[in-house]
């Protein structure tokens, strides 16, 4: 039986229908095998290096196509296709926490679609993401400094213990005492984007080492999580790996829980 991927079928449903307007159905392009085989393979770029160009990239298109298009350049500037191939300019729609939404933060959205390109085994891909996501919450961020800012080398960092742009961006914000729409925030979202690129070359490097370490929920969230587990809980459950205490502070402040 032939195979249509989703992509040939509209095009040959816009073929048909441009077909009929003008009376005959023209015969469609059909064809059985995806060009690029899945996933693709990666090969190891340098870290410093790639975090400069993911900063320098930064500007007009934000983190999340700063991330993408530092690797993604690299290798397509060195081995051609696919990695030519990619799309690069639609990725500029993560920014700010997707289009200014505030969600999930760019850099680590692009971190975990360019992990996504290079590794389709489920348990160890999300064990990546998973792994780059907590080692964003729990360290104080950023660290990248670059060769061409205008900014002082040090600017404040702060462990943001969120993925989310609004979260993270805000407590940061508390910490270095300016608004979001400060250029110091700017410059902050695009060091960090640097610091995520290093992150994300360190778990690809392990990957094709096959060093990848499993995902462990930190002591705190293991705690809530052996009550809370979808698997374990009797009570309420809850499917969240990432840190509780950011929208939970005090969760059992007047209930009593036996320990
Ligand atoms: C010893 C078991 C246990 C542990 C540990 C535990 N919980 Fe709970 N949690 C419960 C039970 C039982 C309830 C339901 C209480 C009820 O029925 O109202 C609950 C309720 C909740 C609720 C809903 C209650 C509300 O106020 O709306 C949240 C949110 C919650 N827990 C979060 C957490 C977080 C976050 C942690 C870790 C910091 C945690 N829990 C640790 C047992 C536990
Ligand atoms: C980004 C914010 C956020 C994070 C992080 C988060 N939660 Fe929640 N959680 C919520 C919201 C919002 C609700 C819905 C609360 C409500 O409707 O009362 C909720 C509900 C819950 C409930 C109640 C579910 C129910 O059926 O009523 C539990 C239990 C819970 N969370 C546990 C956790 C645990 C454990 C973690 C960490 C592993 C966690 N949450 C992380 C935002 C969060």
């Amino acid at each position: 039986m032939k195979k249509l991927s989703r992509r040939n079928l509209i095009k040959t449903a816009g073929l048909m229908s441009a077909g009929c307007m003008v009376g005959f159905i023209a015969k469609p392009e059909i064809r059985n095998e995806t060009d690029v085989e899945m996933p693709w393979q990666y090969y190891p770029v340098e870290p410093v290096k790639s975090a400069q160009i993911a900063y320098d990239n930064y500007p007009g298109k934000g983190c999340m196509y700063a991330v993408c298009y530092s690797i993604l350049s690299q290798l397509g500037q060195k081995y051609g296709a696919p990695y030519n191939q990619f799309p690069l300019d639609m990725l500029s729609y993560g920014h700010g926490g997707v289009s200014g939404y505030g969600a999930l933060c760019g850099a680590l959205n692009g971190g975990a679609l360019t992990i996504g390109l290079f590794c389709h085994e489920r348990k160890v891909r999300d064990a990546m993401i998973c792994n780059l996501y907590q080692w964003h919450d729990l360290n104080e961020l950023p660290i990248f400094v670059p060769e061409n800012s205008k900014f002082p080398e040090e600017i404040p960092v702060v462990a943001s213990n969120s993925v989310i742009c609004h979260v993270s961006v805000s407590k940061w914000c508390q910490t270095a005492m300016v608004g979001p729409d400060d250029p110091l925030r700017v410059e902050r979202c695009r060091r960090l984007s640097s610091d995520v690129v290093i992150k994300v070359i360190e778990l690809l490097d392990d990957y094709i080492q096959n060093e990848i370490k499993p995902f462990q929920l930190t002591a705190a969230e293991a705690k809530c999580m052996g009550c809370h587990g979808v698997e374990e809980a009797k009570t309420l459950k809850s499917n969240a790996s990432m840190g509780c205490s950011s929208c939970h502070p005090n969760p059992h402040n007047n209930i009593k829980i036996s320990p």
